[in-house]
């Protein structure tokens, strides 16, 4: 799947997924995010609706993934509906979640959830220091286990801070407990927020080093070594996240990258995908982009690898098959 939509991406120069932050309201208060402090901004999120009409576009547009996230999706009533519209609409459909409240509504969504993520920093009392919420990585585990046995693909994604550089093992052994894969992003830094959590590049090292050997021995740990070492070295790359993702947020907002630039391309309420992504800055836009190399997120790397056709990382992710997941 992620192979053909990429293709379909290289050759028409056209975003394949749309990441939306269904809301910023949140109820954590985690260290390495700054979005729940936008949580007041509720009031103008986009309604039901509105987020119907902007799938709609999205289709028209050749947008044919969708992920929801936020802020803290599952505190969205009206989730299980959006999930549904979308798969309607033939999205492939994701949620990335903190998965406090997956125990409470893992029936109402689970029916239209391609690929589940689950964010799990620390398999100890750690985690529910680092996000500000008692009692969340048990709730999480728990909801895990209650999605488990569904077509729905589950994945932990961990994010590296200072906090948790000696959490891997521990992460891993969850992943293997669990028997589901887990990914593994340094932390990137939102404009200057809590910079101090950001790992040294010697700590990074370091840890990276860990999870390629834990990866070796056998762990389901789903980044490719490709990425991993790109982690380790610090090396550069070409990115063209942009011409593969969109960004929405909650008010409708149009992005074309992930959290680091603002560049507001309108909003839904008044301007269709296809208009944008057809446009001459939009096109200037993300070939100036390919120099930024600003975040070492996952998707966006292991993307932006696989766009290029990298020899090596395509032999990699074909022998491992990783390549034609989603
Ligand atoms: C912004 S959250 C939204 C979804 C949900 N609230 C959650 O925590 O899973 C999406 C993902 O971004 C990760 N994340 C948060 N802050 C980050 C940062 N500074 N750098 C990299 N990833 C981050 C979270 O751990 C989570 O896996
Ligand atoms: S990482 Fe997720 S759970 Fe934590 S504050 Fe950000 S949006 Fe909320
Ligand atoms: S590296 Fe730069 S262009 Fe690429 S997604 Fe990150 S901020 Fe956007």
């Amino acid at each position: 799947m992620r192979f053909i939509n990429l293709m379909k991406s290289r050759f028409f120069h056209s975003p394949f997924r749309l990441i939306h932050d269904v809301t910023y309201r949140c109820n954590c208060k985690c260290k390495i995010c700054e979005r729940w402090k936008k949580s007041l901004d509720y009031k103008n999120e986009l309604t039901t609706e509105e987020i119907f009409e902007m799938l709609n576009n999205a289709k028209k547009a050749g947008i044919i993934m969708y992920a929801a996230q936020g802020g803290e999706p599952l505190l969205r009533k009206d989730l299980p509906q959006l999930l549904q519209y979308a798969k309607k609409l033939n999205f492939v459909t994701t949620v990335i979640t903190n998965g406090f409240y997956l125990k409470e509504r893992f029936y109402e969504i689970l029916p239209f959830i391609d690929y589940l993520f689950v964010s799990i920093d620390s398999n100890d009392e750690l985690h529910d220091e680092m996000r500000g919420l008692k009692g969340l990585r048990e709730k999480a585990i728990e909801g895990i286990r209650l999605c488990k046995n569904s077509k729905t693909k589950i994945t932990i994604n961990s994010v590296i801070s200072n906090l948790n550089l000696d959490k891997v093992e521990g992460l891993v052994e969850l992943s293997e407990e669990l028997e589901i894969p887990i990914i593994f992003q340094p932390m990137g830094v939102y404009k200057g927020y809590n910079e101090n959590l950001k790992p040294t590049q010697p700590e990074l090292k370091k840890t990276f080093s860990k999870i390629i050997e834990l990866k070796k021995a056998g762990y389901k740990i789903s980044n490719s070594y490709y990425y991993l070492q790109y982690i380790v070295r610090n090396k550069s790359y070409a990115c063209h996240a942009p011409k593969c993702f969109t960004y929405v947020k909650p008010n409708g907002n149009i992005e074309s990258c992930c959290f680091i630039i603002d560049k507001v391309w309108g909003n839904v309420k008044e301007k269709k995908f296809k208009e944008i992504f057809e446009s001459k800055e939009f096109k200037e836009f993300y070939k100036k982009m390919e120099n930024c190399n600003k975040c070492s997120v996952y998707a966006v790397i292991e993307t932006s690898l696989a766009y290029s056709l990298h020899p090596r990382y395509l032999f990699e992710n074909i022998f491992t098959s990783n390549f034609f997941k989603a």
